[in-house]
C-alpha cells in the first residue's frame, strides 16, 4: 500500500495503475461503514484508492474541527488489510493554498436539513470532493447512505457538472442493536450511547406507520418527535420528511419518502435516515 502525502505523489502513484479505481473519500477514524465500501471499492475495480482528509472548510465556526477524533496509525493498517492500492493523507496547507479563491456550490438541494443547519457546510464538501475527484480520476465513488444528503448532492454536482465518474451510494452499516456507524458515535458516553437508539427506533417507528398504510407526513412526524422527546438526553435538530430527488418537506407520501434526522445526544449531533417505498 502506497502513502501519498502530496498531489504530485498521487498523482505519479495514480499513473501506475492500470484499468478501472475504485475512490473512497474519509475524514478517517475509520469504522465498519467506511470498510465497506473500501469492499465495494474493492469488488468493482481494479484498483482502490483512500483518502484520508479532516477537511476544514465543511466545519462551522461552532463545529469540531480541532477536535475531530483521529487515529491515522489505525487507519492505515485497517486499510491495508482490505488491500488498498493508495492512500492519500495531504495536509491542508497542500488542498487549501492560500491564493486558492474558488469554490464548487450546488443549490437549492443544499438549503434544507444539514445544510440549513449548518451554513457553508457543504459548499466546502462539494468544494473538496470535486478537488478529490480531479487529482483521483476515479471511475467509481464511493459514499455511504447515513450522510445522505451529502451523498446526494454530490450524485447531482457529478452529474451537472458532467464529471467523469459514477458516485454509488452504499447501505447505512449498523450496529447490532441498530445505531447507524458514526465517527462521532466514539464521544457518546454510556447512557448517552443507549439513548441514541432513540433514532433508530423513530425510524422503526416510521417504517411501521408507514407499512399500516399511513401517507400523512405530518401525522408520521408528529409520532417519532413524540417518541423522541420521551428521551430526555435526546435534542432533536430535525425530524424530515422530504422527497427523495428534491429534499423538499412532504404533507402526503406518495411512492416513496426520504426520512431523516439529525439529533444531539450529549456532545455529538447524530444523523441517520430510511427511504420510505422503494430503495433510492
Ligand atoms: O463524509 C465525509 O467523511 C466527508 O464529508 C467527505 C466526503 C470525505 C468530504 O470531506
Amino acid at each position: 500500500m502506497k502513502i501519498a502525502k502530496t498531489i504530485a505523489e498521487l498523482k505519479e502513484s495514480r499513473r501506475q495503475l492500470q484499468g478501472s479505481v475504485g475512490f473512497v473519500p474519509t475524514m478517517g477514524f475509520l469504522h465498519e461503514g467506511h470498510l465497506s465500501l473500501v469492499r465495494q471499492a474493492r469488488a468493482e475495480n481494479a484498483s482502490v484508492i483512500a483518502s484520508i482528509f479532516v477537511n476544514p472548510t465543511q466545519f462551522g465556526p461552532n463545529d469540531d474541527f480541532s477536535a475531530y477524533p483521529r487515529d491515522t496509525e489505525r487507519d492505515l493498517a485497517l486499510l491495508k488489510k482490505e488491500s488498498t492500492d493508495i492512500v492519500f493523507m495531504p495536509e491542508p496547507p497542500e488542498m487549501y493554498p492560500p491564493n486558492a479563491r474558488s469554490w464548487v456550490v450546488v443549490d437549492g438541494l443544499t438549503d434544507g436539513l444539514e445544510g440549513g443547519s449548518r451554513p457553508g457546510h457543504f459548499r466546502g464538501v462539494t468544494t473538496i470532493v470535486t478537488k478529490l475527484f480531479n487529482i483521483v480520476e476515479p471511475t467509481r465513488s464511493y459514499f455511504g447512505q447515513k450522510d445522505v444528503q451529502q451523498a446526494l448532492v454530490i450524485q447531482k454536482m457529478a452529474q451537472d457538472l458532467n464529471m467523469n465518474l459514477e458516485v454509488i451510494i452504499c447501505p447505512t452499516v449498523r450496529e447490532t442493536d441498530g445505531l447507524a456507524m458514526s465517527s462521532r458515535n466514539v464521544y457518546l458516553v454510556p447512557e448517552e450511547r443507549q439513548a441514541a437508539l432513540v433514532l433508530f427506533q423513530s425510524l422503526n417507528l416510521a417504517q411501521q406507520l408507514y407499512s399500516n398504510g399511513e401517507r400523512s407526513a405530518e401525522r408520521i412526524r408528529r409520532e417519532m418527535i413524540t417518541l423522541i422527546e420521551h428521551e430526555p438526553r435526546a435534542e432533536i435538530d430535525y425530524v424530515s420528511i422530504a422527497d427523495t430527488a428534491t429534499l423538499k418537506e412532504l404533507d402526503k407520501i406518495g411512492e416513496k419518502a426520504l426520512v431523516s434526522l439529525a439529533v444531539k445526544v450529549g456532545k455529538p449531533r447524530l444523523l441517520d435516515n430510511i427511504v420510505l417505498g422503494e430503495l433510492i
